[in-house]
């Protein structure tokens, strides 16, 4: 179906290319066909776009789409329309499902049911080591063949130092990346929070950001060793950023993520006992969250990912130390990091856009998105409020309801999101 849209006087962001300024875009037949000023074609649908931002589409380098194994918690199709919801155009989709994905046929089945959906891309990640076991190394080769380009045992780190240098040292024939989860197993066994003053006065087992310094320490050592890629997910504690900092000046191909809750989060918001802000990493100090800030103004810090782990609500209602750790964060994440970042002059829009969609774009070898903002491309878009305040509350596009920002009153909000030149979501409201 040939649909023509334009978007009239938007302030268009675009990393890629260094656009900053009021354009119109017009996108016809799924790609971009002019930036600049357009006069509407007959028959184009005008989204007017005065106050808003269009940037390219967000991209999500690490969700939990739960999907194959726990469909109660969320579904490919429903964790798809809580990203688009929230201005995504691509997730990618973590391996640890049931089956795990680590093999052909379980990425193959992630595909097709995501194009089934069509409300975004899904970039299936492949696990590392097979069924997550950390021994074995899992069908790496077979998965990379297939353009399986991130592999992840995300949820727990690669515990055998050996298979994790063999796993580095065979994805970088692919030019494949390698992304942890670091944590040490043993210091983190039992843990429910951050070890701290926080821990101390509220009586929870806890353990040390040493957990995550120690496992990013032998890891940037590794990829050193091997010259693989490697990527670190949801970095929390301040000590990482700065092996992340010293790896980049000597030269080393290594990026790190962090997420919108440890960005706006710190251990003390645990005093409530509310199970919505335990998450793996746990919450750490307010120094901590400042160092992940300026990790991410300077770039040692290159995406912002959402971690997206929905759970079921009987399962997060539990006892503090019986709730698994997690956020649900597709459909919060940008209002969150315009909020907490933009806002206060922590970050630029432009470097908060490149953080949410150029460099993890690039980082998936997402071709499609990411930017630029230019003619021909895939019109993979998202249009924003930058100012428009709302409360996150239920009702959620996701199948799950367990967000640390409930409660939250936030600034900006995703307006339209367009994926392959369709209107997936229209004036704040999921098309499909
Ligand atoms: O909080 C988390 N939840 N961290 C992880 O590493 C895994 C995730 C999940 O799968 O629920
Ligand atoms: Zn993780």
């Amino acid at each position: 179906m040939p649909e023509r849209i334009l978007i009239t006087g938007a302030r268009v962001v675009d990393p890629a290319s260094g656009r900053d300024t009021s354009a119109d875009v017009l996108v016809e037949g799924g790609r971009i066909a002019e930036v600049g000023s357009v006069a509407a074609p007959r028959g184009a649908t005008v989204l007017d776009a005065d106050g808003l931002v269009a940037a390219p589409g967000l991209v999500d380098v690490h969700a939990h789409l739960r999907e194959p194994g726990r469909e109660d918690e969320e579904t490919i199709e429903t964790g798809g329309r809580a990203a688009a919801m929230g201005g995504y155009t691509a997730v990618a989709a973590m391996a640890n499902t049931d089956p795990v994905a680590d093999n052909a046929a379980v990425i193959e089945e992630v595909r097709t049911r995501a194009a089934r959906v069509g409300i975004c891309d899904v970039f299936p990640v492949g696990a590392i080591t097979r069924g997550l076991a950390g021994e074995e190394m899992a069908a790496i080769g077979e998965m990379a063949e297939m353009g399986v380009r991130l592999f992840s045992d995300d949820g727990r780190s690669v515990p055998s130092t050996r298979t994790l240098r063999n796993a580095l040292s065979y994805a970088r024939a692919f030019d494949a990346v390698i992304a942890e989860h670091c944590e040490d197993a043993s210091l983190v066994e039992g843990a429910q929070m951050h070890e701290g003053y926080a821990s101390f006065t509220l009586g929870l087992a806890a353990s040390p950001a040493e957990a995550e310094e120690i496992v990013a320490f032998r890891d940037l050592a590794l990829a050193r060793l091997t010259g693989g890629r490697l990527h670190l997910c949801h970095l929390s504690a301040a000590g990482s950023i700065e092996l992340v900092r010293r790896a980049k000046a000597a030269g080393m191909r290594v990026t790190a993520e962090v997420t919108p809750h440890h960005l706006a989060f710190t251990d003390d918001h645990l005093t409530s006992y509310d199970t919505n802000f335990k998450v793996n990493p746990p919450l750490r100090t307010a120094e901590d969250r400042d160092a992940l800030r300026s990790g991410l103004a300077d770039g040692t810090i290159d995406v912002v990912a959402t971690d997206h782990a929905p759970h079921a609500v009987e399962e997060k209602d539990a006892e503090f130390d019986q709730a698994p750790p997690g956020t649900i964060g597709l459909e919060t994440a940008l209002a969150a990091v315009l909020t907490d970042l933009v806002e206060p002059g922590a970050i630029t829009l432009r470097r908060a856009i490149d953080a949410m969609s150029t460099a993890p774009a690039r980082l998936l070898g997402a071709q499609d998105h990411g930017g630029p903002i230019e003619p021909g491309r895939a019109a993979n878009l998202v249009v924003f409020d930058p100012s428009a305040e709302w409360v996150v509350e239920p009702p959620f596009a996701s199948k799950s309801r367990n967000s640390a920002f409930l409660g939250s009153t936030l600034r900006g909000r995703v307006v339209h999101t367009l994926y392959r030149g369709q209107l997936v979501v229209a004036d704040g409201k999921a098309q499909r």
